[in-house]
C-alpha cells in the first residue's frame, strides 16, 4: 500500500533529480498558501505562455499593507513553488514594496528550479503585480 509519506518521499526524489532545490520542493509539497480568500479585496488571474492558469486573492488593509494572499493554480511544480514563495515575500509588505519584487528575488528563495521552469516564476510574479495594479486602479491610488 502506498502511504502519504512514501508518496511525498517519491515526489521529493523526483523533483530533486529534476533540478529542484529543497526550499522549492518544500513549497511545492506544503502548498501552504493554496486556496482562496472569501472576502478578498482583489481577485486577479493570468494565463501563462504555457497555458497554465494562476488566480490570486489579495487582502489589503487601509495602510496598503498586504495582510493575506492565496493562489489557485492549474500548473506545474515550478508554478506552485514560485507562487508560494511570492506569498512569503509580500505578506506584511506594502503594495509598493511588493511591486518592486522581481523574478530574481523569488529564484533566490527557491534556491534552484530547472532552467526550463524559470518562466513559471515569471507567471507567479506577473500575476501578483497584475492583482496589485488592479487594486490600485480600483482604489484610484
Ligand atoms: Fe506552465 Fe510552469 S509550465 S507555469
Amino acid at each position: 500500500m502506498v502511504t502519504e509519506i512514501t508518496r511525498s518521499h517519491a515526489e521529493r526524489k523526483m523533483l530533486s533529480e529534476a533540478g529542484y532545490a529543497d526550499p522549492a520542493i518544500n513549497y511545492y509539497l506544503e502548498k501552504k498558501y493554496m486556496g482562496h480568500i472569501e472576502n478578498a479585496d482583489i481577485i486577479s488571474q493570468k494565463v501563462g505562455s504555457c497555458g497554465d492558469i494562476m488566480k490570486i486573492y489579495l487582502k489589503i488593509d487601509d495602510n496598503h499593507l498586504i495582510n493575506d494572499v492565496r493562489y489557485e493554480i492549474t500548473g506545474c511544480a515550478g508554478a506552485i513553488s514560485a507562487a508560494m514563495a511570492v506569498v512569503d515575500l509580500i505578506k506584511g509588505k506594502t503594495i509598493e514594496e511588493s511591486l518592486k519584487l522581481n523574478d530574481g528575488d523569488i529564484f533566490k528563495v527557491l534556491e534552484n528550479i530547472p532552467e526550463k521552469k524559470h518562466h513559471c516564476i515569471q507567471l507567479a510574479v506577473k500575476t501578483m503585480h497584475k492583482g496589485i495594479k488592479e487594486y490600485k486602479t480600483k482604489k484610484i491610488l
